[in-house]
């Protein structure tokens, strides 16, 4: 039932952006047609730079190991009991390049503490329960729209930082990029030292993400675009 409701946001999500990227066609030909009326042309809005996504560190808790489940559902796993404790939550969004267009065909990896504020890494041995149906960490390719999209929870603090979800952006021929999210609005944002390390108030709003109940369903969505840096050789969907 809930791999069907996934798989229905997967076709959904998908959709909507297809009629967003075809607004935005609209919209910039009724721009490209205005500025040619009136002689000044204004072809600068689909092309101006938007704000590069900025990097965080990796942080102690990158997974790894040969048990990883590589996939995009985290709230299952295989020989679990249930599905994971904590806001169950659908995380979408896109990987653009600088000028807004789509980036695809590249890995976006996720991983966070469970609902408990544990890592599923060795290294984390605090005194906390483990949550036996969390994965902890999940990997999607960028279609050809530059979308990625997971199942996962909503992030909750643990001891010294902010509710977070850790993001890895790699592939060929683009610029690496490690970062992090946030949840918009969290009272502890304001005195988290990573996300206080970002100076430019822009560059850590564009961390910042709502996640907002669906209706009709019992799980919230969010919704978190990244921009890589244009370095020349994106690959473009
Ligand atoms: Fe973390």
């Amino acid at each position: 039932m809930r791999r069907a409701y996934f798989d229905n946001f997967l076709d959904r999500t998908l959709m909507t952006y297809s009629v967003q990227s075809r607004r935005n066609i609209l919209v910039a030909g009724a721009a490209a047609l205005a500025g040619a009326a009136l002689a000044v042309p204004r072809f600068a809005r689909a092309d101006e730079a938007r704000m590069v996504t900025p990097s965080q560190g990796l942080g102690p808790f990158y997974p790894y190991g040969p048990e990883i489940e590589r996939d995009a559902d985290l709230v299952t796993v295989k020989g679990g009991t249930g599905v994971a404790k904590g806001d169950i939550t659908l995380l979408s969004g896109r990987v653009l390049d600088a000028r807004g267009r789509p980036v695809s065909g590249v890995m976006v990896e996720i991983w966070q503490c469970d609902a408990f504020g544990r890592y599923h890494h060795p290294r984390d041995a605090r005194n906390a329960p483990l949550d036996p149906n969390f994965q902890g960490y999940g990997v999607v390719t960028t279609g050809a729209d530059g979308a990625y999209r997971f199942r996962t929870i909503k992030p909750v603090p643990y001891p010294g930082r902010t509710p977070h979800i850790h993001f890895r952006i790699a592939g060929r021929d683009i610029p690496y990029l490690v970062t992090q999210m946030y949840i918009a609005g969290f009272p502890q944002n304001d005195g988290d030292f990573l996300l206080k390390s970002i100076l430019d108030p822009k560059a850590r709003d564009s961390l910042l993400v709502r996640f907002e109940p669906i209706a009709g369903a019992p799980e919230l969505a969010a919704r978190f675009d990244i921009t890589l840096a244009n370095n020349g050789t994106l690959r473009r969907g």
